[in-house]
């Protein structure tokens, strides 16, 4: 796939002189050109639905994957619930998920009937282990989805050696890890189907809402395909009943050009999160862990840890430096699943995740001032020059 490398805009000639937390495409004039002749394309060939520019990004989002199939949906959240869906999950089963994660990932298994048998996580790297999926297994486990959260890869061959001699399927949610390697296999196509994201913030973004389900099972691509449009094979027969859950012509139309600078974006992610450790080697914030062997972290997110997250948060505000939170509550805890009956001390490690995170500004357009600053930012948290 060509790359072509891609100049940003200097946040210094447009902007104020915070550090944001994000900058998307705007801050890529080139790219931003490119764009906006494919969305003048596809506006003047008037084919929105499917078509020809789907079927284009599919075929490339599947070779970039390593997968035989790539099927375009309308978000993350529906390629997890279609693809449940597609495998017969529904009431009565039971789907094993990290509680640490967005919420999407719970709500796709009650969206098919399912319980989401919600577990913690491991502390190191935020994401659930064979061990912890095994202490979860009944008789109605019929499938798990490790969450490569915050765009580290899961440990994945112990959760499927656990689960394929059980019929157990595993179910890759990948929303945060585009073109991540584990064992130099991409994520998504380790399990028996991974799960994507292209909301305007990911690794891979549109300009809307947008997902993929990848696979190499063509019982599930058959049947994810059918159940993205009204179960509709051939034209006006419906053999089972659905909704609209396309991938948008506009959307796939522009992602098929952004998917030609993603391993160049992964890379200057990479890079900026190695020059942030650097720089916070020996401050007050614990740092995300660095990938074992064999492991890869697209760095989606550059999450550190701090016992006081709030102050800390406060204190980088006050210096003109952007952060985030995710996740300030984990998915056991929140009101809507308040009826599975998992209180606060329920799943621990999770919880303390949660009141000590803090996301850092990371992406691809980022400048060197921005790292400075954030490192001089968070480096002075704690050592008496706050106002408080
Ligand atoms: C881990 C995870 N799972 C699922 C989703 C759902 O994706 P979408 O917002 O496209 O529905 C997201 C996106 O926010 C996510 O981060």
């Amino acid at each position: 796939m060509n790359s072509q490398t891609l100049t940003p805009l200097s946040a210094t000639a447009t902007s104020a002189d915070r550090v944001p937390f994000i900058r998307l495409d705007a801050a890529f004039p080139e790219l931003f050109v490119e764009i906006m002749e494919v969305v003048e394309r596809v506006g003047r060939d008037a084919a929105f639905t499917l078509g020809p520019e789907v079927a284009e990004f599919e075929e490339q989002f599947a070779a970039e994957c390593g997968t035989e199939y790539a099927i375009g949906v309308s978000s993350g959240t529906a390629a997890l619930a279609l693809v449940l869906r597609a495998m017969g999950i529904g009431p009565g089963d039971e789907v094993i998920v990290p509680t640490y994660t967005f919420i999407a990932t719970a709500e796709a298994v009650s969206t098919v009937g399912a319980t989401p048998v919600l577990v913690d996580v491991d502390p190191d790297t935020a994401c659930v282990t064979a061990a912890i999926v095994e202490a979860a297994l009944t008789e109605r486990t019929r499938a798990v989805i490790p969450v490569h959260l915050f765009g580290r890869t899961v440990d994945m061959d112990p959760i499927l050696d656990l689960c394929r001699p059980r019929g157990i399927k595993v179910v890759e949610d990948a929303c945060q890890a585009h073109s991540a390697r584990y064992r130099g296999r991409p994520v998504g196509s380790i399990g028996d189907a991974g799960c994507f994201s292209f909301y305007p913030t990911k690794n891979l973004g549109g300009w809307g809402d947008g997902g993929a389900l990848v696979t190499n099972d063509a019982e599930l691509e058959r049947d994810v395909r059918l159940l993205r449009t009204h179960g509709e094979s051939p034209r006006h027969n419906h053999q089972l009943t659905a909704g609209t859950d396309r991938l948008d012509a506009l959307q796939a139309a522009i992602l098929s050009v952004k998917l030609r600078h993603l391993g160049d974006w992964n890379q200057a992610r990479r890079d900026a999160a190695a020059r942030l450790r650097e720089g916070l080697a020996g401050s007050t914030v614990v740092l995300p862990a660095e990938p074992a062997e064999g492991e890869d972290h697209v760095y989606h997110l550059f999450v550190v840890r701090s016992a006081d997250r709030d102050a800390l948060r406060d204190h980088l505000d006050a210096e003109g430096v952007s952060s985030a939170i995710h996740y300030p509550t984990p998915v056991h805890l929140q009101p809507c699943y308040a009826g599975l009956g998992l209180g606060p001390g329920s799943l621990p490690v999770a919880e303390r995740l949660a009141s000590e995170n803090c996301s850092l500004p990371v992406f691809p357009a980022i400048e060197d001032w921005h790292i400075a600053e954030t490192v001089a930012a968070v480096k002075s948290f704690g050592n008496g020059s706050d106002d408080r």
